[in-house]
This record gives structure tokens, C-alpha cells and sequence, in this order.
């Protein structure tokens, strides 16, 4: 099996799926997953035409997708990770930043990723010490080095159950950065870090939110990692608590102000 075929099937899968998506967005049947996460049928029928494209050429490969198989364990050997459209809520309300996000992960390590927008009709792909590219192009971080001329993009969870945490480092951010996007797509979030059009991200995700863009990003030239020490066993590449990725020089200084952030949620906490 070699790596140039998982990478050129990803790239079919994930345009095929692109297609798929755009055609279904006309007449969309909206429902709500637990009563709040919004889901199309459109999310379902891509989760399984990428689903079938791999299992016809490698049946025994598994897979973690969003809506088929959530809870497929990330410790398989070859292991495909899937978020059929990133940005549903975007795709429902006919926003253009959508993604399909198809990442390959070899024994726990990111081996290829694949982010593709089919409304802005971008791709963006990366092999594991290969480079990323957009649309073919080789792509590079910002080099962004100053805080306060930094451009930040975060997400918030479907369950709002943590609001003081999510506003405490909001504020911080807020007070010490250039500004702060929610676009709405985790995954397109951490592949426009890594083509300079944004300078940090950080939230708390899935790995099929992120398993593809975090090796693009990388490849890129971001520093990926966590705002806090992971639990001793944790993969760090499929661990979506607390993410943090931005350039070189602005993650020790973003990870100092979001720690401290937090710090005062938990002493907040404790006095109320
Ligand atoms: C969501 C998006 C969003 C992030 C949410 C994710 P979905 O994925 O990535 O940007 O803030 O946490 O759940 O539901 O559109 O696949
Ligand atoms: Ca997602
Ligand atoms: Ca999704």
C-alpha cells in the first residue's frame, strides 16, 4: 500500500463528497442531534460515500466519522478520521466556509490530511514531511511574532455549559490581541493558519474536527499542541481538549495568557 494512492483516493473522496454536498444544498431536511447539534441528510450521505470509497479498496482499514461511526476507537492501525461537512451550521444558513475534512493516521500518527471547501472551491492537502499546500500551491504560516497584531479564531461548543471558561479567555484575547474570528469550521480554522490568514487558533474539539487540518498546519510551519500538559497515555495528535495552534513564536505566549485565563475560571468557581 502506498501513501501516493491513500493520498490521491482521499483527494477523490473528498472533492466527490464536495459535489455531493453542493448538489444536496437546495433542499435541505434539517434535523437536531440531542435536541441542539443541527445535522442534514447532506452530512449522512457524504459520511457514507466517503465511508464506501475506502472500505471497497481497504476493508480492513477502519474508520471514525462523524455520523456513521463515532465511536470507531483511534488505537486501530490504519486508521481513517472523517468530518463529512465541517461548517454545518455554515452549510445550513448557506455560508461559504464549509469544509470535508479526510485524514489517514498510521499506528496514531497523521500520515496525510485532506481539507476541501467546495464552495470556495479550495483544497487544501499535506503528507506527513511533505509541506502543505492550497490548491497545489506550497502554503507557510504567518510568521505573525507580535500578540497584540494577532489574528485569533476559536469556536464554541453546540452545549453552552461552559460559558465562564469560554469568556474568560474571549476577554484575555480580546484584550491582548489584533482581534478574534468564529468562522464556524474548526478544520478550515487550523488550514487558514496555516496559509497565513489567521495567526492563532485554540478550542475544544473533535479529532475528526481537526485530525486532517492539524498536519496541514504543521507541515505548515505552526506549532500544534495543547493550552494545557496532557493526562499521562493521551495520543497528543488525537486529543481535541484545549487545542492550541498558531506560529512559532506567538504559542508560548498565547498558551501563558489562556492558562491564566482559565485559572481565574477555577478560582471564580471556587468563591461562588
Ligand atoms: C463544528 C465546527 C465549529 C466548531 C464546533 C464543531 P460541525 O463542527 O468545526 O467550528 O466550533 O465545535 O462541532 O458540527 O460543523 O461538524
Ligand atoms: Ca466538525
Ligand atoms: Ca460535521
Amino acid at each position: 500500500m502506498h501513501e501516493t494512492n491513500l493520498l490521491t483516493l482521499a483527494m477523490r473522496l473528498a472533492s466527490q463528497a464536495g459535489e455531493l454536498i453542493a448538489s444536496q444544498r437546495q433542499a435541505l431536511s434539517v434535523s437536531f442531534k440531542d435536541g441542539t447539534e443541527l445535522v442534514t441528510q447532506a452530512d449522512v450521505a457524504a459520511d457514507r460515500l466517503i465511508t464506501e470509497g475506502i472500505l471497497t479498496i481497504y476493508p480492513d482499514h477502519q474508520i471514525l466519522s462523524e455520523e456513521l461511526n463515532p465511536e470507531q476507537a483511534t488505537d486501530a492501525e490504519h486508521l481513517w478520521i472523517i468530518d463529512p461537512i465541517d461548517g454545518t451550521v455554515n452549510f445550513a444558513h448557506k455560508h461559504p466556509q464549509v469544509a470535508v475534512s479526510i485524514a489517514y493516521y498510521h499506528k496514531g500518527k497523521a500520515r496525510l490530511g485532506v481539507v476541501h471547501n467546495p464552495f470556495l472551491q479550495e483544497t487544501f492537502h499535506a503528507q506527513a514531511g511533505k509541506g502543505a499546500r492550497l490548491n497545489d500551491q506550497p502554503i507557510r504560516v504567518s510568521g505573525k511574532e507580535e500578540l497584540k497584531r494577532a489574528l485569533v479564531a476559536t469556536g464554541f461548543p453546540y452545549v453552552k455549559d461552559e460559558l465562564p471558561l469560554l469568556m474568560n479567555r474571549l476577554h484575555t484575547v480580546l484584550q491582548n490581541c489584533a482581534d478574534v474570528r468564529r468562522l464556524g469550521s474548526a478544520a478550515l480554522d487550523i488550514c487558514w493558519l496555516a496559509c497565513g490568514r489567521l495567526d492563532v487558533y485554540y478550542e475544544s474539539v473533535k479529532p475528526w474536527d481537526f485530525a486532517a487540518a492539524q498536519l496541514i498546519a504543521r507541515e505548515a510551519g505552526a506549532i500544534t499542541g495543547h493550552i494545557h500538559p496532557l493526562p499521562a497515555g493521551a495520543n497528543p495528535e488525537l486529543c481535541g481538549d484545549n487545542l492550541l495552534m498558531s506560529t512559532p513564536a506567538l504559542f508560548k505566549p498565547l498558551q501563558a495568557l489562556l492558562q491564566q485565563a482559565d485559572q481565574l475560571t477555577s478560582k471564580q468557581a471556587a468563591t461562588a
